[in-house]
């Protein structure tokens, strides 16, 4: 199963100068519930956004084509796609977490979408790749909760792939 995860703005903004425009710790905290235990994949630049390297409890794969490109023990370097499925197994859940690049290099393999719509607008320069929603039924909606630390409103999506590419 591969899965996408990540969290957009109202202009489907996900990120600028390399890391997240906006600070809303509640959807860090889905992102971990999602993403504990599974196996992680992501490009580049969405690595080096990590302020401490792999994130721990989870099978990191970073993608680059830099084949001299140095990651983080534990995490694995692949320089193409097709050798993610070299160290993975067939009933993993691959989590595929971006950034823009990598969301569209899997864009026809996903089956689920984990989505957090934030409802504000930010300053981006990275936006999600355009989705064809027509293939995908929502199947969970729920609308987030806001305090002091999580103040812009947001809803948690959940899609699953309902026609065949
Ligand atoms: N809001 C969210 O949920 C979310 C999620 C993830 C990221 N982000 C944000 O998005 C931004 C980063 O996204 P991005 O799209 O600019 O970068 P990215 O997808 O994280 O990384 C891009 C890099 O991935 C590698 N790559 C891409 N396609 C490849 C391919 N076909 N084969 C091999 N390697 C490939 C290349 O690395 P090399 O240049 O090394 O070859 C490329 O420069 C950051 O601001 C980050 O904070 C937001």
């Amino acid at each position: 199963m591969i899965g996408f995860v990540w969290a957009e703005d109202s202009a489907h903004n996900i990120g600028v100068d390399g890391h997240l425009p906006w600070s809303l710790p509640n959807d860090m905290k889905r992102f971990k519930e999602l993403t504990t235990g599974n196996v992680i994949v992501m490009g580049r630049k969405t690595y080096e956004s990590f302020p401490n390297g792999p994130l721990p409890n989870r099978l990191n794969i970073v993608i680059s084509r830099d084949k001299n490109y140095q990651v983080q023990k534990p995490a694995i370097l692949i320089n193409h796609k097709d050798e993610l499925f070299n160290h993975v197994d067939p009933d993993d859940k691959i989590m595929v977490i971006g950034g823009s690049t990598i969301f569209q290099l899997f864009k026809d393999d996903v089956d689920t979408l984990y989505v957090t719509k934030i409802h504000h607008d930010f300053a981006g320069d990275t936006k999600m790749t355009p989705l064809n929603y027509a293939d995908f039924k929502l199947v969970e909606k729920k609308e987030g909760t806001t305090d002091e630390k999580n103040i812009y409103p947001y809803t948690f999506e959940t899609y699953e792939r309902s026609t065949n590419v």
